[in-house]
């Protein structure tokens, strides 16, 4: 509790422009889901106005973390044009979710007029929002490369089995060269000890800041721990149901160091140009006059 009055007390010192932070992996199952959904509870708690935006669409894992049934998932916004205010379902301690729906097959490969359709639905949020936190699906198929190049900063999970490594590497790459990503946070999850977990980050760092032109920052490391299982089975996150075991102190530790520094860049043309950045080349060119009228 100490440290959430902290981060409180720091969020409030700072005006806060929106951020919008995704969160990504390579590998599936590296706890992705869990380290969103808790660090969502965590931010709100924090007092930002917290929208967690469940982009592994067509599976559903935020609401399932959360225990809550949402009535409509984003499916209801891109097929069917409802308000995306009316979509949005409360979750735990004030935050706000928009739903993947499950088992919705036409939403696992957005084309670009549903793409179009997303952005012009969360501009509408740009004022009612401190945060955005993306929690992405596995693999670095077209929805993840698209959610997470239209947000600011990237957060990479990565966890000690060398296939996760070698998937982080391969996401830094695909998104540096096709997203323009260039900033990465790191969480290591499921790491011993601190040792460990430095000198996994230091192997990702060292290689991708050889080969491309990407800065990465160590954020926090959470150790494994048997209550995050328990937690899930409960559909509570561990940092509301076992907020003391070694999980959630450490989820605590990454959010503060997360949020207590402002984002490597600022928003300043807001949600529009950040959602609206990966239209422009793919659309500008169709769109543009041909000659120029006058
Ligand atoms: N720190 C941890 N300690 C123990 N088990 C964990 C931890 N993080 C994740 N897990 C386990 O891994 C599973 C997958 O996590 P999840 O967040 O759904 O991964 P992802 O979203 O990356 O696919 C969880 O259901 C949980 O049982
Ligand atoms: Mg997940």
């Amino acid at each position: 509790m100490d440290q959430a009055i902290g981060l409180r007390e720091m969020m409030n010192k700072t005006k806060r422009p929106l951020r919008v932070i995704g969160v990504a992996s390579g590998k599936g199952g590296v706890g992705k889901s869990n380290i969103s959904a808790n660090l969502a509870v965590l931010a709100s708690r924090a007092g930002m106005r917290t929208l967690i935006i469940d982009a592994d669409l067509g599976l559903a894992n935020v609401e399932v973390l959360y225990g809550i049934k949402p009535q409509y998932h984003l499916g209801h916004v891109l097929e069917w044009g409802m308000p995306i205010q009316e979509v949005i379902a409360t979750g735990p301690e004030g935050v706000r979710v928009l739903p993947a729906g499950s088992g919705i097959q036409s939403l696992t490969r957005l084309d670009d007029a549903q793409k179009l359709k997303l952005v012009t639905a969360l501009e509408q949020l740009e004022d009612s929002v401190d945060l955005v936190l993306v929690d992405t699906g596995a693999g670095i198929g077209d929805n993840v490369v698209f959610f997470i190049g239209a947000t600011q900063e990237a957060l990479l999970v990565v966890n000690p089995e060398p296939t996760s490594l070698t998937d982080a590497y391969a996401m830094v790459k695909v998104l540096s060269l096709q997203a323009g990503t260039r900033f990465f946070n790191v969480v290591v999850n499921c790491s011993p000890n601190d040792g460990q977990a430095k000198d996994i980050f230091q192997k990702l760092s060292n290689v991708a800041s050889r080969f491309l032109d990407v800065k990465l920052r160590f954020l926090g490391w959470v150790p494994r721990d048997e209550n995050v299982h328990r937690s899930v089975m409960a559909q509570q996150p561990i940092v509301m149901s076992f907020p003391n075991s070694p999980a959630s102190r450490a989820l605590n530790a990454t959010a503060h160091q997360l949020f207590s520094e402002p984002p490597p860049y600022s928003l300043d043309g807001g949600m529009k140009l950040l959602w609206s950045r990966l239209f422009k080349d793919s659309h500008q060119a169709q769109n543009a006059p041909a000659v120029v009228a006058g």
